[in-house]
């Protein structure tokens, strides 16, 4: 098995060589302690205070129309400049009702809340990630998406492996994404998985664009991923996993009874092109922005 190599970055202040060589040969690079635990623990506590504040019934009266499916399709594809609450899959009864207590139906936060929240605002814009993003080549780099994923326990489902530049694609392509570990992230609660190498091997296989009200899956190039290449990337609390859009990665169920709360931030580079058939778009008085 081809085991990533792991870095201390406790006292990170810039990419050594060693980094550099290792985030071009495997596709991505685990910086171990590179935040701080108490500040995961005081974004954890912030979301538990964001969830406390969030209101099921507003939530409810949105998906309660005749046509759920074009509900949740709207409020997806209106969330790129928001802060919005998504549900795991098959969470909402016709009525739009909850089908299960709130705390095991909720999937992810997102997509902007790095914009549109003070806190979040400073953690995704901390110095390291600026340095990590100019010196792995985003020479200008912007903000383009954040997420909260939860992950429940015995709930948090899988996910297929994929690329990120399906769902944020520039030309040329210069996703680049900052996976963070909030608490322990082990095989057992669903840690990410990745296939080392794997983003020099094929190009981007699937395009997620919007087409009108709805989103469609384009299949670019059928090579298949070398998915029994795919190995475990544990992540101590504090972790920072960074990969690039084209870096084949996936998580597994959380089959465990901790939970396995990750924060994610992509970044695009500014002197590439953002086609206006990404799903995330923004309002042109809201433009994506740097750190
Ligand atoms: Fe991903």
């Amino acid at each position: 098995m081809n085991m990533v190599d792991r870095f201390q970055a406790e006292n990170f202040t810039q990419l050594t060589p060693a980094m550099q060589t290792a985030f071009d040969q495997d596709g991505v690079l685990l910086l171990e302690g590179l935040v701080p635990p108490s500040a995961c623990d005081g974004l954890r506590a912030h979301m538990d205070q964001m969830v406390d504040s969030f209101d099921p019934q507003e939530h409810q009266t949105i998906f309660s129309t005749t046509n759920q499916t074009h509900s949740q399709e709207d409020y997806f594809l209106s969330s790129g400049h928001q802060t919005r609450f998504f549900y795991e899959d098959g969470a909402l009864d016709e009525d739009g009702k909850l089908n299960r207590p709130f705390e095991q139906a909720i999937n992810k936060v997102g997509h902007a809340m790095h914009d549109q929240d003070p806190h979040f605002n400073q953690f995704s814009r901390q110095a390291a990630f600026h340095t990590i993003a100019k010196g792995l080549g985003v020479s200008d780099p912007l903000l383009a998406q954040s997420m909260y994923i939860f992950k429940q326990p015995k709930i948090g489902g899988e996910v297929i492996c994929h690329q990120d530049a399906t769902f944020i694609r520039s030309e040329p392509n210069s996703c680049l994404a900052f996976w963070v570990a909030l608490e322990d992230a082990t095989t057992e609660n669903g840690c990410l998985w990745g296939i080392p190498g794997g983003h020099k091997d094929g190009p981007l296989r699937t395009l997620f664009v919007r087409e009108g009200n709805t989103t469609k899956s384009i299949t670019l190039d059928k090579t298949p991923y070398k998915e029994d290449m795919c190995v475990p990337l544990p992540a101590p609390k504090g972790t920072v996993i960074v990969f690039g859009g084209l870096f084949p990665h996936m998580s597994k169920a959380n089959t465990s009874p901790k939970s396995r709360h990750a924060f994610t931030l992509h970044v695009i580079d500014a002197n590439t092109h953002y086609p206006k058939d990404n799903w995330l778009q923004r309002p042109e008085h809201m433009p994506f922005q740097g750190f």
